[in-house]
């Protein structure tokens, strides 16, 4: 209700939701991608609206869902424009959610023209590596600010916790949430199973349901941190 939103600790934060799937050109007519259709993050964008943030900035890539209403679009497409956009916004914002899949590599050359077909039976394309979006932040001064990255793993159980831990420690975030992934498991419409750590590797929490469900939890935990509560 509205006396609970007036006390929330996000009344007076900026809230930056990175949603979708980044695509690298190859030509005019084809790129790179991946399965993430952006729900996760849409999902976030709204719980953090509802739990009462005075902003909520969604930067759509390519994303295959509509946007709640109420929020700040920004939309970008490949990991280069993201990242100019990130830059953009990172001084403003207060809690950074990075629920985007970022693609770790793209084609080294874009070509402009469509590319032909030759008579070879193979192809390889070269790539390059993308910039760490997350871990370029992380390596910033940032008084105030919480950074949340998400892992994706196949690995499951002790295996996958263990990637997750190491993957928060590297990237200097505050939250990480885990996020065991499989052939159709956490894509699409699905239900979602995470559980949240910190950079002690402490689980902080855990969610498994609808992507809603999800996000709230996600969104609690986010508001527990101390480093908003005190502000
Ligand atoms: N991420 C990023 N920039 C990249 C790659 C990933 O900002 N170039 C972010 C993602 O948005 C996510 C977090 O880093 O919040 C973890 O992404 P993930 O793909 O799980 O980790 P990687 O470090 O890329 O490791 P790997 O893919 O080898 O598991
Ligand atoms: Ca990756």
């Amino acid at each position: 209700n509205a006396d609970q939103l007036a006390d929330s600790p996000l009344r007076d934060k900026h809230v930056v939701v990175t949603a979708g799937g980044t695509r690298e050109p190859i030509d005019p007519v084809r790129f790179l991608s991946n399965r993430s259709s952006g729900r996760q993050g849409a999902a976030l964008a709204e719980a953090a609206l509802k739990a009462g943030a005075q902003k909520v900035t969604l930067v759509n890539v390519n994303m295959e869902v509509p946007l709640p209403e109420g929020v700040e679009e920004v939309k970008v497409s490949s990991t280069l424009e993201l990242e100019k956009a990130l830059d953009e916004l990172f001084d403003s914002l207060d809690v950074l959610i990075m629920c985007a899949a970022v693609s770790d590599y793209r084609p080294a050359v874009v070509s402009e023209e469509k590319l032909k077909k030759t008579a070879s039976d193979t192809f390889s394309l070269e790539l390059v590596k993308n910039p760490d979006l997350l871990a370029q932040l992380g390596a910033r001064p940032r008084e105030g600010k919480v950074l949340v990255g998400f892992a994706a793993e196949t690995a499951g159980g002790q295996a996958g916790l263990d990637f997750a831990k190491r993957k928060i420690q590297a990237k200097q975030a505050d939250l990480l949430v885990y996020n065991q992934v499989g052939n159709e498991q956490g894509f699409g419409d699905r239900p979602n199973q995470v559980q949240v750590i910190n950079r002690q590797g402490e689980i902080l929490g855990q969610a498994a349901g609808s992507k809603q469900l999800v996000a709230e939890k996600i969104i609690e935990i986010i508001i527990n941190q101390s480093i908003l509560k005190d502000a």
